[in-house]
């Protein structure tokens, strides 16, 4: 009968799984007992030619004896996959906490450059980028650099060596502000923007300078009289403050440059002497951050815009200095010197 030949092989494979003490073993029994010519399977195939009421006792009969036995070979397989070695003779002991990986971390320019987006987003500004390898007229004429101004000579910049077919000059450009009109050509004020990015220049390095290093540039344009000088002050401010954690002041200083009308070098109360003066801020109670200005109607127009239209700010700054201020770093060039020493640290 067929009821009692299932209990049957049911019982001899239970039996027989005892004296296998090898994989192959255990692969010839699961082939015997669960294989696709098993006679197991083979039996609950013809259950299909059985009346109704022998099926209703035998099919069940067979399926929970496959259960039991497909149980039976996951059990003594896991058992001989961990006899497979003698931990103990090898030596090892398997309840032993496992050696930590070590997955590394960011650079402490990368944390400060994500925390500055934090801040300027949700002041509503957004993240933008350019290439950094930029034309010139990108990196210098739309930003009414005058054809023979100093810093386009090789002192400063790293020309890219010229393609006589190529109708432009190439550069690793020399700032982030030639995104500024990059990003106008595309979109039309209100706009706030930030652009985090590496520039290059042709420099000697020292402790605080490098010629490869990171800036940011911040833009923000509008209707006529909706963006003022005070507007740059009051962001810059709300930026500084958040980012050191306190109170910091802005003071503006006349200065230069071709894309800017009127322009200033900016600096922050000291936060390292709360502007008592220190040997950091040379006992002035100032620190230099950058750049800004009143984006000049010139480089609207290289944007595409009306003169007289729109009014902005822009502005740039080194992060190297910044984290420098934040982390007490002395020297620039670890920043980007790969030393581990120094980037564990952070
Ligand atoms: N691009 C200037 C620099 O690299 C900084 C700057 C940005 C100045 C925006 C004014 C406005 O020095």
């Amino acid at each position: 009968m067929m009821k009692e030949r299932i209990l049957q092989i049911g019982k001899t494979g239970e039996e027989s799984l005892p004296a296998i003490t090898t994989m192959a073993g255990l692969q010839a029994w699961e082939v015997e007992y669960l294989g696709r010519k098993s006679e197991l399977n083979t039996l609950l195939k013809s259950l299909r030619d059985l009346s109704p009421e022998e099926k209703k006792i035998v099919g069940p009969l067979g399926n929970s004896t496959k259960q039991k036995l497909i149980a039976l070979f996951d059990t003594k397989k896991k058992k001989l996959l961990e006899n497979s070695i003698d931990w103990q003779a090898e030596g090892v002991d398997i309840t032993a906490p496992g050696a930590k990986v070590a997955i590394g971390h960011l650079n402490p320019l990368t944390q400060i450059e994500h925390e500055i987006q934090d801040i300027f987003t949700s002041m509503g500004f957004v993240v933008a980028d350019g290439p950094e390898v930029e034309t010139e007229h990108y990196n210098f004429d739309a930003l009414n650099f005058p054809k023979d101004h100093p810093s386009r000579d090789m002192q400063d910049t790293f020309w890219i060596k010229p393609d006589k077919k190529a109708k432009e000059r190439y550069l690793p450009r020399t700032h982030t502000s030639g995104v500024q009109v990059r990003y106008m050509e595309a979109h039309k004020p209100p706009l706030r923007i930030i652009v985090p990015g590496k520039v290059f220049r042709n420099e000697a390095t020292d402790a605080s300078h490098e010629h490869t290093f990171h800036q940011f540039e911040c833009l923000m344009v509008d209707v006529e009289g909706q963006v003022t000088v005070a507007t740059f002050k009051y962001v810059a401010e709300t930026f500084f403050s958040a980012f050191f954690g306190e109170k910091v002041t802005v003071r503006l200083r006349p200065s230069f440059f071709p894309f800017t009308e009127p322009s200033f070098e900016f600096d922050i109360s000291c936060i390292i002497c709360g502007a008592h003066g220190c040997a950091t801020c040379k006992h002035s109670g100032w620190l230099e951050i950058g750049g800004a200005g009143m984006v000049n109607q010139r480089v609207f127009e290289a944007a595409g815009y009306k003169r007289g239209q729109y009014q902005g700010f822009a502005w740039g700054f080194g992060m190297a200095r910044l984290a420098m201020m934040k982390y007490k770093i002395a020297d620039i060039r670890l920043l980007m010197s790969g030393d581990l020493r120094f980037i564990r640290q952070f």
